[in-house]
């Protein structure tokens, strides 16, 4: 006999965050908690994938009670458990599938693994505001950078994606350059906020060619050579950081508009959705919700704690999947490569 899904936990740790939520049907969020790993990381300027393990597994259990214990629920509340089975790092990845898999057992519930792609993509879902389907989906993310046309929940039509590096890893990239420590993006476009965009002139890459792809390794190269130029010239000054990031910026998101632009007049939709780490980005949003307003659209995003990484959105991809009556056998697996497409459509999600 079908189980009924009402309340579903959601377990995050493809990364460097470890995300933990209570998602119910009629209440919606009920609690989330998340322990961001930065400080770990930040003396390498990246993120170690074996010391990310290690963390998420000292991590996993105290958030779950955390998040219990604010929901004001027990185990037996509980009707799923979801985690990110990929894509992401291995190991991190290992840690939450085990820990999800082992407490469904446990508990006697039902356990799925979800897409993290798709979880950043229904996170706006978790807002009062929301769009229906269908609509296009930009996700900017460390990871991907993708245009998706969604028709409802695993009914994507993948658009056009990056050839090479995502708009998060440019970000990160570009940050590095300039020594502003890790994580680069929030902090360049902090810096990016005293700078002057006009002073450089970046290229906005593959908006003159057909098709819906993205390219940023031409911007990194450019990124790149104006840093070495300023440090000839007199030395990187805090001034020339700063207008670099502020062009670097504008760059990516003036390629980021146009794109989205291309893909709305090209599925005739109204409706942009953008999630993943690189939609917490203001300017970007800004930029998007004034394209968005000229074009008598509208766009929607999370709220920025669910633009990074994060449970609850885990939770809600789950919870959609496990109501409709998908779950896992008790075999643990992650897939750390894993294109969104391959997912199964699932008919009415609430
Ligand atoms: O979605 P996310 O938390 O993790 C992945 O799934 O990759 O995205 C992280 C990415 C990083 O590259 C980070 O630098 C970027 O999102 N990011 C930003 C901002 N906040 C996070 N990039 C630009 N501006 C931001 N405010
Ligand atoms: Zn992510």
């Amino acid at each position: 006999m079908p189980v009924t899904v009402q309340r579903v936990l959601g377990i995050e740790s493809s990364c460097d965050e470890t995300g933990v939520a209570l998602y119910d049907a009629e209440k919606g969020l009920l609690a989330h908690a998340l322990y961001s790993q930065v400080s770990l990381h930040e003396e390498f300027g990246g993120v170690v994938p074996e010391l990310a393990s290690r963390d998420h597994v000292r991590k996993l259990a105290p958030l779950v009670r955390e998040v219990m214990r604010e929901a004001g629920c027990q185990s037996s509340d509980i009707d799923a458990i979801a985690f990110t089975q990929g894509p992401g790092l291995a190991g991190a990845l290992m840690v939450g599938a085990c820990f999800g898999r082992s407490l469904a057992y446990g508990w006697g519930v039902p356990a799925l693994g979800v897409h993290h792609m798709e979880g950043h993509l229904l996170a706006p879902m978790l807002e009062a505001d929301r769009p229906d389907f269908p609509f296009i989906a930009l996700l900017v993310s460390g990871g991907h950078t993708q245009l998706v046309r969604v028709d409802g929940v695993g009914r994507y039509q993948l658009l056009g994606e990056s050839l090479d590096d995502a708009a998060g890893e440019a970000f990160d990239k570009a940050a590095k350059m300039m020594e502003l420590g890790y994580p680069g993006g929030p902090k360049l476009a902090a810096l990016a906020d005293q700078g002057n965009a006009e002073r450089f002139d970046f290229p906005r890459p593959m908006v003159n060619r057909p098709g819906l792809d993205f390219s940023f390794s031409g911007l990194k190269t450019f990124t790149l050579n104006t840093v070495a130029a300023c440090r000839a010239e007199s030395g990187l000054t805090d001034q020339d950081k700063a207008d670099i990031a502020a062009a670097f910026q504008a760059a990516v998101i003036g390629t980021l508009v146009i794109k989205c632009r291309r893909a709305l007049k090209q599925e005739g939709l109204n409706q942009l959705v953008i999630a993943g780490g690189v939609s917490a980005n203001r300017q970007l949003r800004a930029a998007l919700s004034d394209e968005m307003s000229k074009l008598r659209g509208r766009v929607f995003y999370p709220r920025p704690a669910f633009c990074t990484d994060n449970g609850a959105m885990i939770a809600y991809a789950g919870y959609c999947r496990l109501a409709a009556g998908l779950s896992d056998d008790l075999k643990v697996t992650v897939r750390p490569r894993w294109p969104m497409t391959e997912l199964d459509a699932v008919e009415a999600a609430e």
